[in-house]
């Protein structure tokens, strides 16, 4: 059977769950999780955010929260596989050296490789927008707009060796308008999800999932 999440430890105000963020945008996610742990019974707090683009708008919500934050770009390889591992070690060492329980991804628009996954199995969370199984990959506004549904949401998910495969946490529902465009329909999508990830890892965090 799947192993579900794994909770590090019940994490408390004085005492929370420090959490990696890893980041590849506009971070307009990252902002709603720091605005969230702001108040002040938060079972969760961000200890370190990771762009693998220097380019990363979230980059800047770190830094005005004096978040520790680090861009860790893809090296300058040869091989592929060999370059991506790299890469992963290189955020994993990040991670552990700032004492990391639980990695978030937020935006982070790569895939990660079995091996950091099993690093983090059970303590690594995604946020997906849409109402998984359905429409899983990187252009899901588009596929559902052109699926013509009426419905669409976000899920929080933990992440396995698969796209978007993991086990599901959390959903929220959202109407699709008649008039959408990928725009509007992943705006509307985005004020839901930024809600629905802070909450959700408020559960978990807490104690309050048990998979
Ligand atoms: C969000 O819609 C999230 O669900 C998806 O990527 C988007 C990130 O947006 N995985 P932002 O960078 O947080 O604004």
């Amino acid at each position: 059977m799947e192993r579900g999440f794994v909770l590090p430890r019940i994490g408390t105000a004085e005492d929370p769950v420090r959490i990696g963020v890893l980041i590849s945008g506009g971070g307009s996610g990252l902002a709603a999780l720091l605005k969230h742990q702001l108040q002040k019974d938060c079972s969760h707090k961000t200890a370190l955010v990771v762009s693998n683009r220097d380019d990363a708008g979230g980059l800047n919500h770190a830094r005005d929260n004096l978040v520790d934050s680090y861009v860790i770009q893809i090296p300058e390889h040869q091989d592929r596989v060999a370059r991506r591992l790299q890469h992963e070690e290189e955020i994993h060492k990040h991670l552990i050296s700032s004492n990391v329980e639980l990695v978030v991804l937020s935006g982070y628009m790569r895939i990660l490789s079995p091996w950091f996954v099993r690093q983090w199995k059970g303590r690594l969370v995604n946020i997906h927008p849409s109402l998984l199984p359905s429409f899983p990959g990187a252009n899901s506004h588009r596929d559902v707009l052109a699926a013509g549904v009426d419905r669409t949401g976000c899920t929080v998910h933990l992440v396995d060796e698969g796209i978007d495969s993991g086990p599901i946490l959390a959903q929220r529902s959202v109407n699709v308008l008649p008039d959408d465009s990928e725009a509007t329909l992943q705006d509307r999508v985005k004020e839901v999800e930024h809600r629905l990830y802070p909450e959700t890892l408020d559960l978990l965090c807490s104690g309050q999932v048990t998979l």
